[in-house]
């Protein structure tokens, strides 16, 4: 096999899909090599072994079909934390740290007893627990495989207070909980993104609910309701263009203070409420 250096192989980045061409390139290559991405400014004569040209080339292949950058690595940074992922688990995306903050913002670090439905990779769990020491966090999903790559997740960051539980949104759940947050399936199925870009490779089920989207918010917001203790508070993430439908199930379930927040980006996109204080 010919012999290629780092600065070589950096070269041909431009062949790459996405925005990102050469960032995506220095990942991969870094990722062959088992260096971190400085390497490569360090050592830009260094010439790959074969076995290294090979695995590159793998993960340069898969790349350049369109697969996401995260699912060839592996891996995907979440409000500071690296994720491991699976085929099953949904690419954690930046406008749900918005659900975070919210949750972080009205919750202190008293011990509370939390719960993520539809946890995926663990994302929006591990955030809370990392913040939140003193919280047991209980995370559920119904895809087994996610609820592996959570724990495995909670285990590799030392995160002793999340708790994996496969399931049915709330059905096999007791007890109640302070708070209770959900990034949903809420895309249409008729939706022309889900045939582009890294939709594509995402997990159907991690997606799409029936109605428009909103098929699977309107099982969770009536059985949040039921297990929430009075005055704690469901925090729904949701399309941008389902706030008022979000809101109206929230209303109808019973839940005060209803509102929406917004994403960095401007796009309506986290629901909230409160379920009612019993009366004194
Ligand atoms: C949009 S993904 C969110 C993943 C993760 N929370 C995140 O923000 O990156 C929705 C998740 O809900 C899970 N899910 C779908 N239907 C479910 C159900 N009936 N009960 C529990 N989880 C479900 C999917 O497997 C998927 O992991």
């Amino acid at each position: 096999m010919q012999a290629l250096s780092i600065r070589e192989l950096l070269a041909g980045h431009r062949a790459l899909p996405g925005d990102s061409p050469r960032l995506d390139a220095e990942l991969l290559l870094a990722h062959a090599l088992g260096k971190p991405r400085v390497y490569l400014r360090a050592w830009p004569e260094y010439q790959l072994t074969d076995t290294q040209l090979v695995r590159f080339r793998q993960l340069l292949q898969r790349r350049m079909r369109g697969e996401p950058i995260a699912y060839v690595l592996g891996i995907r940074e979440f409000w500071s934390l690296d994720l491991k992922l699976n085929a099953f688990t949904l690419i954690p995306r930046a406008e749900t740290e918005t659900l975070v903050e919210t949750a972080l913002a009205h919750f202190d670090e008293t011990a509370i007893r939390a719960l993520d439905l539809g946890t995926g990779s663990g994302a929006i769990a591990l955030a809370l627990a990392s913040e939140r020491p003193a919280w047991r966090v209980e995370a559920v999903d119904i895809v087994p495989q996610c609820i592996f790559a959570a724990s495995a997740n909670a285990d590799r960051l030392g995160l002793t207070n999340v708790h994996g539980i496969v399931g049915d949104w709330c059905h096999s759940l007791a007890g109640n909980y302070r708070l209770i947050v959900s990034n949903p399936p809420y895309i249409d199925p008729g939706d022309r993104h889900l045939e582009q870009g890294d939709l594509r490779f995402e997990p159907r089920a991690a997606l799409v609910a029936a109605e428009h989207g909103m098929g699977a918010i309107k099982q969770i917001v009536p059985q949040a309701a039921a297990r929430l203790e009075p005055g704690g508070w469901l925090m729904m993430e949701h399309g941008y263009d389902q706030r008022r439908a979000c809101g109206d199930l929230f209303s109808r379930a019973g839940f005060i203070d209803v509102k929406c927040l917004p994403d960095l980006a401007g796009n309506d996109r986290v629901t909230i409420g409160r379920r009612p204080a019993e009366p004194s």
